[in-house]
């Protein structure tokens, strides 16, 4: 499949597959930051309830930055690996206290945030403010294997960007990768891929 035919094709799959979900209704920095967070070691239908429940009580970053963080880890509760909570916290008050209550749109000033790593900071990117980095996570990966890689099972991160960046829907990178994702978990669903 050429690059172009393989962007339209993923394309095609996201309208297909696409699935509706709070951080992608709003688009916020805010938003996007407490679900990627949420979203780096728990599947999004456990996160759905969550997000809705945090959301409600701390609405804003300034919401989250003020409260105690006793009242965040009883939102908390129920995803597990609480130092993200933790670390979500802090966060917060970084942006506070050193973005003026505004998520920065670089990547190395995300990267500066606890637990933000270069996939998160480029997922900020991507959802939040629609620009075109080339970012990694297990669903880019996997369809990513599934289509250039098929009979190689030592497939390294950059072999994969290189592939991204080759494909990337640089008009629409925000759908490209929720395209990305909805397709990539299928596929996994489907056991095409793991
Ligand atoms: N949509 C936006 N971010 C996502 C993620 N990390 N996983 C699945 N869908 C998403």
């Amino acid at each position: 499949m050429q690059s172009e035919e393989f962007t339209l094709f993923v394309h095609e799959r996201g309208t297909a597959l696409f699935r509706d979900m709070p951080w992608r209704r709003d688009t916020s920095a805010y938003n996007v930051l407490v679900s990627e967070i949420m979203l780096q070691q728990t599947q999004v239908d456990r996160v759905l309830p969550k997000f809705e429940a945090f959301m409600v009580r701390f609405p804003d970053v300034a919401a989250l930055a003020s409260a105690p963080l006793a009242d965040v880890l009883v939102l908390w509760s129920g995803l597990g690996y609480n130092r993200r909570a933790k670390f979500l916290h802090e966060a917060s008050k970084m942006i506070v206290r050193e973005f003026g209550g505004e998520l920065p749109g670089i990547h190395t000033e995300l990267m500066r945030l606890p637990g933000v790593g270069v996939n998160t900071a480029g997922a900020i990117l991507a959802y939040a403010f629609n620009q075109p980095v080339v970012y990694i996570e297990t669903n880019v990966r996997t369809v990513y294997l599934h289509h250039f890689f098929e009979s190689n099972s030592q497939v390294s991160d950059a072999m994969i960007r290189e592939k991204v960046e080759a494909t990337l829907d640089r008009r629409e990178p925000r759908l490209f990768y929720w395209a990305l994702m909805d397709y990539g978990s299928w596929l996994k669903r489907s056991g095409v891929k793991n």
